[in-house]
């Protein structure tokens, strides 16, 4: 018998600037599963296995909502830090620890493997050139940087990405860019960097290694570790800059006044952090062992890390580079799923489907309803999961309440009210006890590699014969024949036990229904090791109490509502149910057309004739004209970006057309209260919209 394994897992650290939703759920639901199914195996198979988790609180983002609610950031992350918490714990995902990145444990491996990343000759300095926001006085990370499209000419577009035309630059390409923290035009500066030297021959030879051999992941990952790497001397990996400078929320550098960590540097050196917080309280854990090269090695501890594909780059690259050259351990596979969709779509916050984790609960969904429904869809690949909304109606309903809980419903009241609450013998002839025993195995096997889908197909199988056992057996026609007592006893017993069994292989999925399980069954808790060993004849189990309702459409019209954001200043009306379900249809209908929008989409779209009151040059502003636009019964401020085509003399007087219901933005000019429609192309020119004579300010366009 070879020792009992020491696992060590995570799920990454979700970012504490936002609420937990339904898509982060996956991953924490996933890995929930996988944590609970090891703690129920045998202690000489699975020794020790610990699942930590944090809070990722460091950042520019942060840091700004922090200023912006007008808090410390130390505020901010602790307020965040407890609705997490309290979100996990709603959907049962049980950590051993959640601690936070903003930690003196992260300070202390993030400190200590900088340190030996230097001391290895790995880290340089060198200095680049960035937008600088000169009234905020802080460097500019891209997302924060925006402009015109420098292909399209698209306003208002991020400094990485044009979301009109998708193509991708440096924010130094964008036209006329400003800063979205200030307003203010950005100027180029010059600052000194802390590099990560990737492109070290040790490093780019150590990942071409570690992909094929050593840090497992999923085929499919593998192959893209391996485009991003490149055949041997590619070199594509460029050097990693891990150094922001202050102002910046997170860790200062030794010995760099003023250079921090960049939040991705310390985020997955928190797991390490989580893990010495818990050690402090938990004697037995020896952190050396999960953290050391050469710990690791000798006592075989493994480290399994569970992330999305979004963030695999991350981990099976920069991580992996840092921990191997400090003297680290490195995980021993990375585990990374694909992401969710609801009805076929990216969720979406005008869809309603944008839906918090705070949000199902509070309208008093069952999470463990879309722990099972995430469970039948997961599997060990990266491909996106589809919550459809339907099917998850359907599937809930069907199988876990219509085949699973509706055997201990049909039996356990024959045994409360005939039979004093003692289980009688187990039938030898049903064949489906065994049939259990059997598959435990291949459910356990399932399980381990993280095919829960293929998990549960087995087990709502064994469910099915249970259902047809009893269907056979007809308990509630022995009931009624007094010489057939001892048969009806047998036959409810035998049920019984099925049910046990199959609750056992559920429990990791089904946390607290197995809990009640147990109560109801008068058992301790179920662990891999009972099957096999079935209820003992005169145990007594309690009175049977109803474990799990159906859903009903009505509540999941109910939460996509709560979690719809109108595009309109006024709330939306709500429509009624009937018309949700069509709207479910259709969204099933445009998974293969996602471009297109519905006519509910286009009409949230406020469009009203203008007459442009006046026109005026706007003092330092090379693109705008100041327009005050009336709309019959009131007057908007607009700042419009033609002035390279319009001479503000020419505009006064005139119709056109404008978007009455855009969410006024903050200019560095002033408030803009809506937008112009103008139409331009790929040469020269913008052309303003007028409509045929005979509009009036203040009509509707549709
Ligand atoms: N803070 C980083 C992770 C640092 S790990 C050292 C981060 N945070 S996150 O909050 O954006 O995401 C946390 C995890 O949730 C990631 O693994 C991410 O892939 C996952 N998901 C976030 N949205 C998701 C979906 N819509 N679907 C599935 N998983 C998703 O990334
Ligand atoms: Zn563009």
């Amino acid at each position: 018998m070879s020792v009992p394994r020491k696992i060590l897992v995570t799920s990454a650290l979700p970012y504490a600037n936002g609420a937990i939703h339904l898509g982060h759920l996956v991953e924490y639901i996933q890995t929930d599963i996988w944590v609970r199914f090891q703690k129920m195996r045998p202690k000489e198979e699975v020794g020790e296995c610990w699942y930590v988790c944090a809070d990722d609180t460091h950042g520019t983002p942060i840091m700004l909502r922090a200023d912006k609610e007008g808090i410390a950031p130390e505020a901010l992350i602790a307020r965040v830090h407890g609705e997490h918490a309290r979100d996990f714990a709603g959907f049962h995902v049980a950590f051993d620890n959640y601690h936070s990145t903003h930690s003196e444990e992260t300070r202390f491996f993030a400190n200590d493997i900088y340190g030996k990343l230097k001391a290895a000759g790995l880290i340089e300095v060198r200095a680049i050139e960035q937008f600088y926001d000169p009234v905020k006085e802080m460097f500019l990370p891209d997302r924060y940087i925006k402009g015109e499209c420098p292909k399209c000419r698209a306003a208002d577009q991020y400094g990485d990405s044009c979301e009109a035309c998708g193509a991708a630059y440096a924010p130094t390409d964008l036209k006329n860019p400003v800063s979205a923290v200030s307003g203010a035009t950005p100027v180029r500066k010059s600052s000194d960097h802390y590099f990560f030297k990737l492109s070290d021959p040790r490093c780019q030879e150590f990942l071409r290694r570690a992909t094929r051999e050593v840090c497992r992941t999923q085929p499919e990952a593998v192959n893209k570790l391996q485009e991003w790497l490149g055949e041997p001397g590619d070199n594509r990996l460029t050097d990693w800059d891990i150094s922001r400078d202050a102002p910046y929320f997170g860790f200062e550098i030794p010995g760099a006044p003023g250079k921090y960590f960049y939040v991705w540097l310390d985020a997955p050196i928190g797991y390490f952090g989580s893990l010495k917080n818990l050690a402090a309280r938990t004697p037995s854990i020896d952190v050396a062992a999960f953290t050391e090269r050469e710990a690791a090695a000798r006592t075989g501890t493994e480290l399994y890390h569970f992330v999305g594909k979004d963030i695999l780059y991350f981990h099976a690259l920069f991580w992996p580079a840092e921990l191997e050259h400090a003297g680290y351990r490195i995980p021993t596979a990375v585990f990374a799923h694909g992401f969710l969709t609801v009805d076929g779509q990216k969720m979406s916050k005008s869809r309603g489907t944008f839906i918090t984790a705070e949000s199902y609960l509070k309208q008093g969904l069952n999470p463990e309803w879309l722990r099972y429904y995430y469970a039948a869809k997961l599997n060990a690949t990266m491909e996106d999961i589809d919550l459809s909304l339907d099917d998850f109606i359907a599937r809930v309903n069907s199988d876990l309440v219509g085949k699973y809980i509706n055997i201990a419903s049909r039996c356990a009241g024959f045994i409360s009210k005939r039979f004093d609450g003692r289980l009688g013998a187990i039938d030898k002839s049903a064949t489906v006890e065994e049939d259990s025993v059997w598959q435990s195995d291949e459910i356990a096997r399932a399980y381990e590699a993280r095919e829960y889908g293929k998990a549960l197909r087995e087990i709502m199988r064994l469910a099915d014969l249970a259902n047809q056992y009893v269907n056979d057996n007809k308990p509630w026609e022995l009931s009624k024949d007094a010489t057939q007592a001892n048969r009806l006893h047998e036959v409810c017993s035998t049920a019984i036990s099925l049910f046990r069994d199959l609750t056992l292989y559920l429990k990791p999925v089904l946390p607290k229904l197995a809990e009640h399980v147990e109560q109801f069954l008068n058992i301790s808790p179920l662990k891999w090791a009972d099957i096999g060993s079935s209820l003992p004849a005169g145990h007594r189990i309690n009175e049977y109490k109803h474990l799990m309702t159906r859903i009903d459409s009505k509540q999941i019209d109910a939460l996509v509502e709560a979690n719809r954001e109108s595009l309109a200043p006024a709330p939306a009306p709500q429509p009624h149910s009937q018309q949700r379900h069509a709207e479910r249809q259709q969204h099933a209908e445009e998974k293969a057309a996602v471009s297109h929008i519905s006519i509910d989409d286009f009409s949230k779209v406020d469009l009203r004739i203008a007459r442009i009151a006046s026109a005026e040059h706007v003092e330092g502003a090379e693109k705008l004209i100041k327009l005050t636009l009336d709309l019959g019964t009131e007057t908007r401020t607009v700042f419009a970006g033609i002035k390279a085509a319009y001479d503000p003399a020419t505009l006064a007087g005139r119709l056109t057309v404008m978007v009455a219901n855009l969410a006024p933005r903050k200019m560095k000019f002033g408030l803009s209260e809506g937008m112009v429609l103008a139409a331009s192309g790929e040469g020269p020119g913008i052309f303003l919209l007028s409509p045929d004579s005979g509009a009036q300010p203040g009509m509707r366009v549709k």
